[in-house]
């Protein structure tokens, strides 16, 4: 009854299957170097021969089992991972469907681990205890540090200890807002080696962001640096910090303890703002403490941490993740996506700050015991050359980053690429958006010298892990797709009523039943969670994203169908910005879409009501820039403020984003129907003012 599943078996992918796979096949088999054939991008003989799934026939196979016996499929997983108890006799315990009751899943439940113990005792025991952990690349060329899975182990016991001496529990959480410093994730594996619920901000947020987290989650203490050097500026963490914590106060929420890492480099000791009694230098205390520290178990169940991510709608929403599940997806699909094998060096351009950093700096490389570089500065820093200057200082294997920087380093040019071997290379991956075909393409022939596969890895912070992913040696390839889902993943695509479409189709993109790495709930919100993931198609977990599926059942995401714009792979809710528009006193209205931008995928267009009687001045639109720089952070900031003396309202007050969306791409003859604006007239205004 899986449709995709009988989708798949439908399309000659089966062993006994003709057409084009069994030629694939030969082709794969024929080749040592990957040709192009009918937009087919093909592993090469030697890629796929061993590679941990190295074949159509082997993925259908697993993937089969992982959907008719989920419980099988996932406790023989599971039970490569240390418990101190094993679960419950229930491996699954879901209701997906709304009109059935409340939203529930469950995996492991009973069960009894706890992460940070997978990720390092575990590893240690087995004998990688001199094996680097972490390679760390600082901002300046020539600035590195390392550590091995001993080493971390022994700094993230100093820090669990220290927390746990100043009153920090199980289930108590912890703001993290740090810049890509060893101790970021340090500092996660510590509150998981406690039972702390860790809520890591990304150290790009405004000082407004982070009070509406702190507000949220009430942490006991907050981890952070004195400053960081963004390329060659210096930007002081702490006063962000600070006002944070004031504004905090202001609203009920108060911090006792705020763990302050000196960052030498960017800002001395004494140049730091400091408060007496709540702020305290790490490098004071921590290392003090025993390194040695007992786990705390927990149940499979207990929440792991607390991620915020923007929605459609109002303030954002504090997705949160449990421990057993959580854990054992990361783990494996990092192992099968990227196609990891313990001689790899493996890089995410990642910021611990998102969800990539949580599930593919952290957590499932080190579940494999993997060695992860981690760097702390700007991929273009001091040149565009640098990624591919640490790929050939470390000799790394597996690189994954987001289309964004891929486009970006396109258009400078392949002189920074290939000026340097990068011949450890062997697996490329991508993630944050779709990546368009001549993106990918420059990816896979120039970066990787045509020689590695790509891992497009769609996924989301609410999903914990990949759900739609090549297996890199298991699939022919085409440029721009996500392939096929990954193990225990039931991708469906529906109509607008909620109807599955099979075959060759578009529509929205949702999964059916769970998976292990699934969001539980949203932080103090449930109803929330329901309303937006659950409600819109009964019986599905709904994504957001539309997708189709073309004739040979690849599938193709193309974008969010809400209000959510992905800007550089960052997700920013147009309600926040224009939220942050409005708060500027001379701004009456505001209204926000995304426009196709060339090399952040989308950009940020805004659509700007000024008070009556305002005039319209390059101040003001700077003013406005900086209003939403200040709210929410720079990675926010619109690219384009649109002058808008009224908006195309429907008769009910409806703001008709679509018709704004296609003045701001300049589509003006596709407006479509402006019959039932409340006053048509306002469009012909806009037009006027495009280039004003
Ligand atoms: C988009 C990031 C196409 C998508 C892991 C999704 C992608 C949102 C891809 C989640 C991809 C992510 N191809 N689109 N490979 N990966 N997206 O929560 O719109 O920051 O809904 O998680 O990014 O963004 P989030």
């Amino acid at each position: 009854t899986n449709n995709f599943l009988r989708h798949v078996e439908s399309m000659k992918l089966l062993p006994s299957g003709a057409g084009h796979i069994s030629h694939l096949n030969a082709v794969i088999l024929g080749e040592s170097l990957a040709t192009e054939e009918d937009d087919f991008v093909l592993p090469s003989q030697d890629f796929a021969s061993k590679a941990n799934v190295q074949s159509p026939e082997q993925y259908l196979k697993m993937y089969k089992r992982s959907i008719e016996d989920p419980a099988g499929f996932w406790s023989d997983i599971a039970s490569e991972f240390y418990w101190k108890q094993r679960w419950g006799n229930k491996v699954c315990d879901e209701n997906f469907d709304v009109r059935k009751g409340n939203i529930k899943i469950e995996w492991f439940k009973g069960g009894i681990t706890n992460i940070c113990y997978n990720c390092l005792d575990r590893n240690v025991e087995a004998g990688l205890g001199d094996k680097i952990a972490i390679y760390w690349e600082g901002n300046e060329p020539g600035l590195d540090g390392t550590l091995t899975y001993s080493q971390l182990l022994q700094q993230v016991c100093q820090v669990a200890n220290y927390l746990k001496d100043i009153g920090v529990k199980k289930g108590d959480a912890v703001i993290i807002y740090l810049p890509m410093l060893m101790e970021l994730p340090i500092a996660m594996l510590a509150c998981a080696r406690i039972g702390a619920v860790h809520s890591v901000v990304f150290a790009g947020f405004s000082a407004e962001s982070l009070a509406q987290r702190i507000i949220d989650c009430k942490p006991k203490a907050v981890i952070t640096c004195n400053a960081v050097k963004r390329g060659s500026k210096a930007i002081h963490l702490k006063d962000i910090v600070d006002a944070a914590i004031n504004d905090s106060a202001q609203n009920g929420v108060s911090i006792d303890v705020c763990l302050v890492y000196e960052n030498l480099l960017a800002l001395k000791r004494e140049a730091t703002k400091w408060k007496e009694g709540r702020d305290i230098w790490w490098q004071d205390v921590i290392p003090k403490y025993p390194t040695t520290c007992s786990v705390d178990w927990v149940d499979a169940e207990d929440p792991l941490f607390l991620l915020y991510t923007s929605g459609s709608t109002g303030k954002p929403k504090g997705v949160l993740h449990t421990t057993g599940g959580y854990m054992v997806y990361t783990a494996t699909t990092f192992k099968y996506a990227f196609d990891y094998k313990p001689s790899d060096i493996y890089w995410c351009t990642a910021d611990c700050g998102w969800i990539t950093g949580h599930s593919y700096v952290t957590y499932g490389p080190m579940l494999n015991g993997a060695t992860v570089v981690v760097y702390e500065g700007a991929p273009n820093y001091p040149d565009s050359g640098r990624c591919w200057d640490i790929v050939d200082k470390y000799k790394v294997t597996i690189f994954y980053t987001a289309p964004t920087l891929v486009r970006s380093l396109m258009r400078d040019g392949d002189a920074f690429v290939t000026c340097y071997s990068r011949k450890s290379l062997r697996v490329l991956g991508s993630v944050g958006e779709p990546i368009n075909p001549s993106a990918w393409r420059w990816f896979y022939n120039v970066v990787g010298d045509s020689r590695c596969p790509i891992s497009d890895t769609w996924w989301q912070t609410e999903t914990g892990g990949f759900m739609i992913t090549p297996l890199p040696g298991a699939w022919p390839q085409k440029p721009g797709s996500a392939t096929f889902p990954f193990f225990g993943v039931q991708p469906v695509i529906v109509d607008e009523k909620g109807v599955e479409i099979e075959g060759e189709c578009s529509g929205y993109l949702c999964i059916k039943n769970s998976w292990p790495g699934a969001f539980r709930t949203l932080y103090g919100d449930h109803e929330r969670y329901e309303t937006t993931y659950f409600k819109p198609f009964s019986g599905y977990y709904f994504s957001g994203d539309g997708c189709s599926r073309d004739k040979d059942g690849y599938h193709w995401l193309t974008g969010r169908v809400d209000d959510v714009i992905n800007v550089s792979g960052h997700r920013i809710g147009t309600a926040e910005v224009e939220s942050a528009l409005v708060s500027h006193p001379q701004c009456a209205e505001a209204a926000v879409v995304g426009v196709e931008h060339e090399v952040k995928g989308q950009g940020i267009y805004a659509f700007v009501t000024v008070v009556d009687g305002v005039p319209y001045s390059e101040e003001l639109r700077k003013d406005l820039v900086l209003a939403v720089r200040k709210q929410i952070g720079a990675f926010a900031a619109p690219d384009k403020i649109h002058w808008a003396p009224g908006l195309p309202k429907t008769r009910s007050g409806k703001i008709m984003r679509r018709i704004l969306r296609k003045i701001a791409s300049k589509q003006l003859d596709e407006l479509g129907d402006t019959s039932t604006l409340a006053d048509p007239n306002v469009v012909n205004q806009l037009i006027e003012l495009s280039d004003s």
